[in-house]
């Protein structure tokens, strides 16, 4: 295969190099473009424009493969934890007894926040949603830690990701007891992480919430299976916001912005307000279905299709069988399951979704599995955003590390051309 691109404009051929990725994705370079042709490429939503090269997370949406550092997804479901996966996220490689521990033990002692960060909750309103309050609070991590402002060597970098990956728990339980009405729990350093924020979100000051296992494994690998996903959008805006050398905290508080839309992270939110609508009797599976179809209704299969996978999402299958193990396990039986499998039996053999590629994704069965350990709605995203912190925070110090220039796209004008300013008492 050629390793150049020839371009042919006005009559004048020109050549730019393709770079070749370690699985042997191919990419145009087109860094000089401008440069040479006085032009620019034009691709609405970036379906086929790289911004960066990266070593963190490889997807191969054809084969519906996602891999951290190397290593297959599937391989995580019966073994590390979270914070071992976030580990090799950020460090590129597995974590040995002695970092793991010493990683884990900063983040027991850093679950708390600054009591100043505690009174701020009491002046949101009850039902502020809490992907306000997060991305609020992430950001005021900056004003309570101004020493993780500059984070240019590792040492410093790894206290403030492991400050930032503890403290998200305790924002994210601290949003929910307030949005309740219940006392604030605090981070208990006997507990392990997954546990320690099921009981900041659940315990009560006078009864222990009793975590039972099979729940902290599934949301442990609910969070790992969202832990990274190459650039999507909120990755995307985490470099994007990261390259003009805003601290982490500022970052990474927009990217949970960018999760939030219902196209992205909040379709956990949606998925299962589309069952629900179905359960309660509106619509049918298959009339749900037939809409989702029509262009005109503005309805999607909420959790169906994705942008990379063309296949299935692996972590769907995953997540799916957790939800098959998990509710009977816990003797419940969700009605919006049998719902969302019923859609899915009906999508898989339709046309319109075959010919689309259209598949579930990674937002399909998890709201189903939140529901089942009590986690309410509102806070499916909020799940999304403390599995995904650990990916944003590769990528911003994977940028941070090499020499990069703030992420700038140029556009194509369609606007007024040269109009002269005409004073208020002349206007029509
Ligand atoms: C996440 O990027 C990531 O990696 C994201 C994520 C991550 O881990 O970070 O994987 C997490 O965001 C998962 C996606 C969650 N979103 C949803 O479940 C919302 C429902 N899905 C869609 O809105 C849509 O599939 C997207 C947004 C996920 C992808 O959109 P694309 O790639 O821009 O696809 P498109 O809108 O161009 O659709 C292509 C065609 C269109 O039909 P035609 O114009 O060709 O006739 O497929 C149709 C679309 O109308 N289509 C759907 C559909 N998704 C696409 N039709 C009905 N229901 C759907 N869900």
């Amino acid at each position: 295969m050629s390793d150049v691109a020839k371009l042919i404009l006005d009559g004048k051929e020109y050549e730019f190099p393709i770079t070749v990725g370690s699985e042997q994705e191919r990419g145009i370079d087109i860094s000089t473009l401008r440069a040479r042709t006085g032009h620019i490429t034009l691709d609405q939503g970036y379906g086929n424009t790289g911004s960066c090269q990266s070593a963190i997370t490889y997807i191969d949406g054809d084969k519906g493969i996602l891999r951290y550092r190397g290593i297959p997804i599937e391989q995580f479901a019966n073994g590390p934890n979270f914070i071992e996966v976030a580990w090799l996220l950020i460090f590129g490689r597995l974590p040995d007894e002695t970092e793991y521990r010493s990683f884990a033990d900063e983040l027991t002692h850093e679950a708390n926040i600054d009591e100043g960060m505690r009174h701020h909750f009491d002046s949101f309103p009850r039902k502020a949603p809490p992907m306000a309050i997060l991305a609020s609070m992430v950001s005021a991590l900056s004003c309570f830690h101004p020493e993780f402002m500059d984070l240019t060597d590792e040492e410093r970098f790894c206290a403030a990701a492991a400050r930032l990956i503890s403290k998200i728990r305790t924002i994210a339980a601290f949003a929910y007891r307030h949005a309740k009405g219940l006392p604030y729990i605090y981070p208990d350093p006997n507990l392990k992480f997954v546990h320690n924020f099921l009981h900041m979100m659940f315990s009560m000051p006078y009864d222990q919430f009793i975590c039972d296992d099979l729940v902290r494994d599934a949301l442990n690998l609910i969070l790992i299976l969202h832990a990274d996903h190459e650039q999507n959008c909120s990755t995307s805006t985490v470099r994007m916001v990261g390259s003009s050398q805003a601290n982490l905290f500022a970052s990474c508080s927009a990217g949970i912005g960018a999760l939030w839309g219902p196209l992205h992270g909040g379709a956990n939110v949606a998925v299962l307000q589309m069952l629900e609508k179905i359960h309660n009797g509106n619509l049918t599976p298959e009339e749900y279905v037939k809409l989702a179809k029509d262009k005109e209704s503005g309805v999607r299969l909420m959790g169906f299709g994705h942008r990379v996978y063309k296949n299935f999402d692996p972590r769907a299958k995953l997540i799916g069988d957790i939800a098959n193990e998990l509710l009977p396990r816990l003797g419940v039986h969700d009605p919006l399951l049998d719902i969302a499998r019923r859609l899915e039996e009906i999508a898989l053999e339709d046309p319109y979704f075959i010919e689309r590629n259209l598949y579930p994704n990674v937002d399909f069965y998890s709201g189903i599995i939140l529901r089942a350990i009590g986690i309410p709605t509102d806070m499916f995203t909020v799940i999304f955003a403390i599995g995904r912190l650990p990916g944003w925070i590769a990528h911003w110090w994977e940028q941070n590390q090499a020499p990069s220039r703030i992420a700038r796209p140029r556009q194509i004008y369609v606007g007024n051309g040269m109009t002269d300013y005409t004073p208020m008492p002349g206007r029509k």
